[in-house]
């Protein structure tokens, strides 16, 4: 049996949110609710509004998330707080925020699931080095895991994807200047494609991934799974 999806999206830009709902509006009612979820009282005002609409939220994926490039001699305090605040309060902020509608919609059988979306920059150490991008995705696939032994007994899940490449705003100019020469020493010879992420996603969300917790997943081409640290 299907069931109707009813999806709420956020970020920041209030243009990128209304055309990622049309995009898709084809897959359910997609409710787009513009948010700066590196704040607090952000993650708060959009957990409120989901709940407004419905007491059980089936699906949470904290997916967001900032990156800083800059050499150790100048990396300013900023490129900390900001990725910081992002990539590992903001999904601590929004379980917290959206617990109740979570557990509303868990059961035994059908756990509710969390998604955090890592990265293997904190599985392996990348050759150009992001320090607070990969300790915070480090500390997000530990928060993972301590969030999966407590949230268990409460019918939740929750894993996290740690992606290799992919084609994005954030990884633009990277793979730019080094898409192929990224490509040509994966194991698998290529970049990640958007079907990729989803498949795993879809495999969490669904009837397949109901009995697993607390695992990172990544999905890399072998890149950092294989890696020889040379
Ligand atoms: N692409 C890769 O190769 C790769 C590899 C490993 C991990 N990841 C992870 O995958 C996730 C998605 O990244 P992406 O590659 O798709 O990059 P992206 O295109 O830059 O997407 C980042 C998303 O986060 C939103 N965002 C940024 N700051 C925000 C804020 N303060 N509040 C709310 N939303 C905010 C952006 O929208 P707005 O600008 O509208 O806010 C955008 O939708 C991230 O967690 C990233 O770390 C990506």
């Amino acid at each position: 049996m299907s069931r109707h999806a009813e999806i709420t999206i956020s970020s920041r830009n209030a243009d990128t949110c209304a055309q990622a709902r049309h995009l898709l509006s084809e897959f359910g009612d997609v409710r787009a609710i513009p948010a700066d979820l590196s704040r607090h009282d952000e993650c708060q005002r959009l957990a409120d509004l989901v709940e407004v609409d419905s007491e059980r939220l089936d699906i949470l994926i904290n997916n967001a998330g900032a990156m800083w490039r800059e050499p150790l001699e100048t990396f300013p305090d900023e490129a900390w707080d900001s990725v910081i605040d992002l990539n590992i309060k903001s999904p601590f902020w929004l379980v917290q925020a959206l617990l109740p509608a979570l557990c509303g919609a868990g059961t035994a059988d059908d756990p509710a699931r969390i998604i955090n979306i890592g990265s293997i920059a904190a599985i392996h150490v990348a050759e150009s080095p992001n320090y607070s991008y990969a300790s915070s995705k480090a500390a997000l696939h530990q928060l993972t895991r301590v969030f999966a032994r407590e949230l268990g007994p409460r019918h939740v899940t929750v894993n996290a994807v740690a992606p290799g490449p992919f084609p994005s705003q954030m990884m633009a100019s990277t793979l730019d200047a080094i898409g192929d020469t990224i490509a040509a020493k994966a194991p698998l010879r290529r970049l990640g494609r958007h079907d990729d992420m989803a498949g795993t996603a879809v495999f969490l969300a669904s009837r397949a991934g109901s009995y697993l917790t607390g695992t990172i997943i990544p999905v890399d081409g072998g890149i950092a799974t294989t890696a020889t640290g040379t």
